[in-house]
């Protein structure tokens, strides 16, 4: 469908942008620095596999990324892909995802999610990757400068298993699933910080080789509270990635309104209800060794 031009710009996408496939009147709104979470509704019927994952993040803001960083059928990774969020958006974006996954059960979920979610006359599912294990390992098989855009929400080292945790009280209750797997190997079961955060950016340090020079890695990433502390996880991750080789090119706060207020603290002490995450947006600027 042709464009229409405006006051805000050309109707055509400019010949001059290598970046993606928007106009200028797309492109300048996606950078304002706070977005809105736009999930599906608890009563969607999409929601449903969605809602088995204890932390999935919604494919319509990774599909806004998605059409941010990059052009029609280039290649999107998801090192920790989960129920197949990003992988679903890549295939209604028209563009090809590899996504890589541990637990067997939502490597399962994201293959069912791709085969029912999707109408599969209208979009390349097959062109859809999925790959079980651990990032770790399966990110070395894949082929270096091979990516154009890494986007992907980690595991925020082992919160989900601290007891005072409200969000997970109310998931027992429902009798759905409160930590990723028991794994050893899972990212989110290991205990010291520091360490986790190790294991973290030597993921997304293999991600850079696989990554195309001066392409973009988006993380979806939360701060969080551990005894009484709380830790700037984005800040952590932001700061190590850049000592990788990657550079720091903004932070979005993805608000969640539709998050339930605790009454944490009250009337003690000061305890934040988090309400938004952090869009960390770095890109590779150096040639990976
Ligand atoms: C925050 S969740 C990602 C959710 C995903 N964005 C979605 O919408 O479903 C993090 C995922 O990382 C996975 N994970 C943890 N350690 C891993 C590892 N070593 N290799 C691959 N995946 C891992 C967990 O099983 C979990 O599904």
């Amino acid at each position: 469908m042709a464009k229409q031009a405006t006051e805000n710009g050309p109707a055509e996408v400019s010949p001059k942008n290598k970046l993606n496939d928007l106009t200028a009147k797309e492109w300048i709104p996606e950078t304002v620095s706070v977005w809105r979470q736009r999930g599906l509704g608890a009563k969607s019927p999409d929601s449903r596999i969605e809602r088995l994952h204890p932390a999935p993040f919604s494919f319509t803001d990774v599909s806004r990324l998605i059409r941010f960083f990059t052009k029609r059928d280039q290649v999107v990774l998801d090192p920790f892909v989960g129920v197949g969020s990003t992988l679903k958006a890549a295939c209604l974006e028209g563009r090809r995802g590899i996504g890589i996954e541990l637990n067997e059960e939502f490597v399962e979920l994201s293959k069912e999610r791709l085969a029912t979610e999707i109408d599969q006359s209208l979009f390349d599912v097959p062109s859809q990757q999925m790959l079980s294990g651990d990032a770790r390992e399966v990110l070395t098989t894949l082929a270096t400068d091979s990516v154009d855009f890494v986007v992907t929400s980690p595991p925020y080292w082992n919160i989900l298993h601290k007891s005072d945790h409200k969000v997970e009280q109310e998931r027992i209750s429902k009798g759905l699933a409160t930590e990723y797997s028991s794994d050893s190997r899972d990212l989110g079961n290991i205990a010291e910080y520091d360490l986790f955060l190790k294991e973290l950016v030597g993921i997304f340090s293999e991600c850079r080789r696989i990554l195309r020079p001066m392409q973009h890695l988006a993380a979806v990433v939360g701060d969080f509270r551990n005894k009484g502390r709380y830790h700037m996880f984005h800040s952590d991750l932001a700061c190590a990635l850049e000592d990788e080789g990657y550079v720091l090119k903004g932070i979005k706060i993805l608000y969640q309104p539709h998050k339930r207020v605790f009454p944490y603290g009250y009337p003690f002490a000061y305890v934040p209800n988090l309400h938004h995450q952090y869009i960390l947006i770095l890109r590779n600027e150096e040639t990976a060794t």
